[in-house]
C-alpha cells in the first residue's frame, strides 16, 4: 500500500448509519489507538496474571524502599532475567513506579497493594488469572463456531477454574456475605442461628458455605457441584477449619437425590445457574428441594437479557467475554441452554416463575456492583 493510500485510510471518516441518535465521526486512526489500548490491556493482564501467581507482586509490597530488578529478584528468590522483563511491563504500563532513573529503582506505592495482592476483596489480580484461565481453552472455543464443529467445551479445558474462583470469591465473600449479604433477607440471620437446613448448588470449593459454617454452627450447610475434585477440596478446607456442619457432595444440580424433597429451607447458587446445561431442571428441582415456605437466593450477573439494553454497562465486556470463552462452551458441552453469564434480568425472571417460584425482590448485592439478587419463596 502507497503512503498516499494509508494516509487517506488513516483519515478516512466512518459516519454512522443515518438515523443513529448519536452520529459520530471517528477517524480510522482514532479507532485503531482505541483498539491498541484494548490490546495493550490483554498483554498486560497477562503478564500481571503470570506476576501474581509467580507471587512478584507479594514480593514487591514486602520491600520497604525502591529496588533494582536484581534486588526485587533477590527479594522473591527468583530468576533475575524473569523479573526484568516482567517489571518492565508493570513499570511501563503504569502498575508500579520507576523511582530512580539513573539507579533504575523501582517500587509499588502502597495504596496499590489492596488491588494487586490476590487476598484483598478489591484485588483485580485474581481476575487477571481468571482471564489467564480462559485463554486456555480459545483453540477449543474457535472450533465451536464451525458448523460442523465441537458443541463445546468441556471443563477439562480450564484446569485452574475452580482454584481461581476460589480466590476471586473467598475474599469477597469473606467481607461480605454475613454482615452485608445475608441481612438484605428479613429474619434470616436469626433462621441460621436458631438452626437451619442450607444447600449452595454449583458452589465450586465452596466459599460462601465454608464461612456461614464457622458463622452459624448451630445450621447445617450443603454445597454440590458437577466437579467432583472441587468437592474433595471443599471436604478437605471444611476438615482443617474444623468444621462438623458441611457436606459436599458432587451430583448434578438438574438431578438431585430422590430423598431431598423438601429437606432445605434455604437454597443458594452464586453465579452458577447460567453455567448449569439444563437449567429450567435445576430450578424445578429448587421447587422439589424447599421446604414449603422456604427461600431461594439466585446470584446472577446484572444485565438485560438483549444485547443493546447492555450497551453502557460497565460490566458487559468482560462478561460477555467471559461466556464466550468460558460460560456457553462448558453447558454446549452438554448439548445444553448455554445460557451464557448475561442471560439477563427478564429471562431469569420468566424462568423463576415458570418453574414456579414466587420472585419476593430483585435486588443489588451489597458491595458486588456486577451482581444482582433474585430473592424467591416456594
Ligand atoms: C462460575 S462457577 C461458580 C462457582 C461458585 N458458585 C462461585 O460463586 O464461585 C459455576 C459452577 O457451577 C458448576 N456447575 C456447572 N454445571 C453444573 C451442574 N449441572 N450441576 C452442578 N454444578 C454445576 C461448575 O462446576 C462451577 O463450579
Amino acid at each position: 500500500m502507497s503512503t498516499t493510500e494509508t494516509d487517506h485510510h488513516q483519515n478516512d471518516v466512518v459516519m454512522a448509519p443515518s438515523g443513529d441518535q448519536q452520529a459520530r465521526e471517528e477517524s480510522t486512526m482514532e479507532f485503531a489507538m482505541k483498539m491498541f489500548d484494548i490490546v495493550k490491556a490483554g498483554f498486560v493482564c497477562m503478564a500481571m496474571s503470570v506476576g501474581s501467581r509467580a507471587g512478584l507482586f507479594e514480593a514487591m509490597g514486602r520491600l520497604e524502599g525502591p529496588a533494582t530488578c536484581q534486588e526485587i529478584a533477590d527479594a522473591a528468590g527468583m530468576r533475575v532475567r524473569y523479573v526484568r522483563e516482567w517489571v518492565g511491563a508493570m513499570a511501563t504500563s503504569g502498575v508500579i513506579d520507576v523511582v530512580d532513573m539513573e539507579k533504575e529503582t523501582f517500587f509499588l506505592p502502597r495504596h496499590r497493594i489492596p488491588v494487586l495482592l490476590s487476598h484483598f476483596r478489591r484485588s483485580v489480580t485474581p481476575f487477571c488469572q481468571l482471564a489467564d484461565c480462559f485463554a486456555q481453552a480459545t483453540g477449543e472455543v474457535v472450533k465451536c463456531f464451525a458448523k460442523d464443529g465441537p458443541t463445546g467445551v468441556p471443563y477439562s479445558a480450564y484446569s485452574t477454574l475452580q482454584d481461581v474462583m476460589y480466590l476471586v470469591r473467598r475474599s469477597h465473600h469473606e467481607d461480605t456475605l454475613v454482615d452485608h449479604f445475608i441481612p438484605t433477607i428479613t429474619g434470616l440471620k436469626e433462621k441460621l442461628e436458631s438452626g437451619i437446613h442450607v444447600i449452595d448448588l454449583g458452589c465450586g470449593r465452596a466459599a460462601p458455605s465454608l464461612i456461614l459454617a464457622s458463622r452459624f454452627p448451630n445450621s447445617t450447610f450443603y454445597g454440590i457441584d458437577l466437579d467432583a475434585k472441587a468437592m474433595a477440596a471443599a471436604t478437605k478446607e471444611a476438615a482443617a477449619e474444623d468444621l462438623t456442619n458441611t457436606y459436599f457432595e458432587a451430583h448434578d444440580a438438574a438431578k438431585l437425590p430422590a430423598d431431598w424433597s423438601s429437606k432445605f429451607d434455604y437454597v443458594t447458587a452464586f453465579d452458577a445457574i447460567h453455567d448449569v446445561a439444563f437449567p429450567e431442571d435445576a430450578l424445578q428441582q429448587v421447587r422439589r428441594i424447599l421446604k414449603p415456605g422456604g427461600l431461594f437466593s439466585l446470584v446472577e450477573i446484572k444485565g438485560n437479557s438483549k444485547i443493546s439494553d447492555n450497551i453502557g454497562n460497565p460490566f458487559g465486556p468482560v462478561m460477555y467475554s467471559t461466556s464466550l470463552l468460558h460460560c456457553v462452551p462448558v453447558s454446549m458441552h452438554f448439548k445444553g441452554r448455554g445460557l451464557g453469564t448475561i442471560w439477563g434480568k427478564q429471562s431469569v425472571c420468566t424462568m423463576l416463575q415458570e418453574a414456579g417460584l414466587r420472585i419476593l425482590g430483585v435486588m443489588d448485592v451489597p458491595e458486588v456492583p456486577e451482581e444482582c439478587h433474585y430473592l424467591c419463596q416456594k
